[in-house]
């Protein structure tokens, strides 16, 4: 890291975000020796009147034991990086609360001669997104980073980045008056996940499957998100914003774009984003018989949640890429709450050997499966002849496990990485204002209607895999289910 004087600070610091996945995050760096230098400094402010000590307290539960090193250094490491952190009370719209957290950092930079190095101001925003704007007006008012050795002011955003097109496009230019587009870095946590940013090696990297990757050879593309709980204590927060803007129109449509995008000039941030728009631009809208909606049973007894509740917290929804790579080929995008397992994954079904003289069709198709979560691997199934004296086929894998190939190697947490890029100020890992606009235009047709009642989710049971009209769904769009198959975990 760049030597200079780091502040972070944490708005929204006493919620549930920050406690769970920020400060956390915060943590593991600094046990890593990515914040130990003594130009480091963190700053919660938030609307609770706490005191410095009052907020440690709170936090210090979440700061997990990461893995490598016995208890005892833990906890002195706790110690030490909770005495990092100060805290600032205030409301959010408060001009004289920013002058003061304004003095506070300086009083920091100031102690630690900025003169020398540079005044860096992180602001992590744990905050709903209805803040924003007054947020951000604040902090460019009264916050910016005062010395221009190099320094920097950059503001961290989390999802939900609006609504719908309009909403979004609204706080976009709401914020984009305040910042330039380079001191902005909205998150998607799932471009924090190790087998998410392996997609652009794999893909590019790697002989076999240049010549593979298009409509010639494959025939669908399965992205699924899958959790075995339900909005329990979120119901409230899930309730306005249903599966669709929780999951697919940012976690599930990144994914697509790295699996579908042509190979960036570079790996620079912005040749890598304009790959990824030109993607989200060629996606055709949705049709209705390409939708199927479920809600679980038991959704609307959660007190938060109103009875009439017309929220989806399942859905599966095919999208068509017209492009000459993909025009023909199914994306099938899924995702649900309360279901029977907690997976994600990107399957790549190719298509029949055509002449097929094993008489293996029935077998099942070879398929490329990147689990992204939990345990991480890639595997490819794949017909070899069954070991024995008979001659007859069998469909097996080659399999990457990655718990079992790079034993011993801890696989960073998203918010971890993602908090580093912003600190090295490198946005490839973030989504720009253009790509947030077009996975926008993607899904506010569709979710207008659901809105307005048009369309109405299927009920299906907690632990189920859904409403079967999904899996109808599926093989209508091409997916042939393997008969037959079992996988069995390499560590046995
Ligand atoms: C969040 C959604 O963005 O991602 C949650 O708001 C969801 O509803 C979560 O549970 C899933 O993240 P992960 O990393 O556990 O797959």
């Amino acid at each position: 890291l760049e030597t200079g004087c780091l502040s972070i600070i944490v708005l929204g610091a006493s919620g549930d975000l920050a406690k769970k996945k920020t400060f956390p995050a915060l943590f593991n760096l600094y046990r890593q020796g990515f914040l130990q230098s003594s130009g480091v400094h963190i700053f919660g402010y938030a609307r609770t009147k706490i005191s410095d000590d009052e907020l440690r307290a709170r936090i210090r539960g979440y700061l997990v034991h990461g893995k490598g090193g016995p208890p005892h250094t833990h906890s002195e490491d706790v110690s030490k990086f909770l005495q990092l952190i100060k805290y600032v009370s205030g409301s959010y719209d408060a001009e004289d609360r920013f002058r003061l957290l304004d003095k506070e950092i300086s009083k920091h930079e100031i102690s630690k001669n900025i003169q020398e190095g540079s005044s860096q101001r992180l602001f992590y925003l744990a905050l709903p997104p209805l803040v924003y704007p007054t947020v951000c007006k604040m902090i460019r008012r009264f916050c910016m980073n005062k010395y221009n050795h190099g320094g920097w002011t950059r503001i961290v955003v989390e999802k939900p980045f609006g609504k719908d097109l309009e909403s979004a496009e609204k706080l976009s230019t709401q914020l984009g008056d305040l910042f330039d587009e380079s001191q902005l870095y909205r998150i998607d946590h799932y471009l924090g996940k190790e087998l998410v940013q392996n997609l652009l090696v794999l893909r590019f990297a790697n002989r076999f499957f240049l010549p593979l990757w298009n409509r010639d050879n494959i025939d669908n593309i399965q992205i699924v998100f899958r959790e075995d709980f339900g909005t329990e204590g979120r119901g409230g927060y899930f309730d306005e914003y249903g599966i669709i803007r929780d999951i697919f129109q940012n976690h599930l449509l990144q994914v697509l774009c790295l699996v579908a995008m042509e190979k960036p000039v570079s790996l620079r941030p912005e040749h890598i984003r304009d790959e990824k728009v030109k993607v989200l631009q060629s996606v055709l809208p949705i049709k209705s018989e390409e939708v199927v909606l479920g809600q679980y049973e038991g959704y609307r007894d959660d007190p938060t949640v109103p009875d009439s509740s017309n929220t989806p917290t399942f859905a599966t929804v095919v999208l068509r890429i017209d492009n000459e790579r993909w025009e023909g080929v199914p994306f099938i995008l899924k995702a649900g709450k309360a279901l029977n397992s907690r997976k994600a994954e990107i399957r790549v079904q190719f298509k029949d050997v055509p002449g097929d003289i094993f008489r293996c069709k029935r077998q099942g198709r070879n398929e490329f499966v990147i689990r992204l979560q939990p345990s991480e691997a890639m595997y490819m199934k794949l017909t070899v002849k069954q070991p024995g004296l008979e001659m007859s086929t069998i469909l097996s894998e080659l399999d990457l496990s990655y718990g079992q190939r790079y034993q011993g190697v801890t696989i960073p947490e998203a918010y971890e990485r993602l908090i580093l890029d912003t600190i090295r100020g490198d946005q490839q890992h973030f989504v720009r204002r253009d790509e947030l606009k077009a996975a926008w235009e993607i899904f506010t047709p569709l979710l207008h209607r659901i809105d307005d009642g048009e369309l109405k989710p299927l009920p299906y049971k907690p632990g189920s895999r859904g409403p079967v009209e999904a899996d109808v769904l599926l093989s209508k769009a091409g997916y042939r289910q393997t008969h037959g198959y079992v996988w069995i975990s390499p560590s046995l």
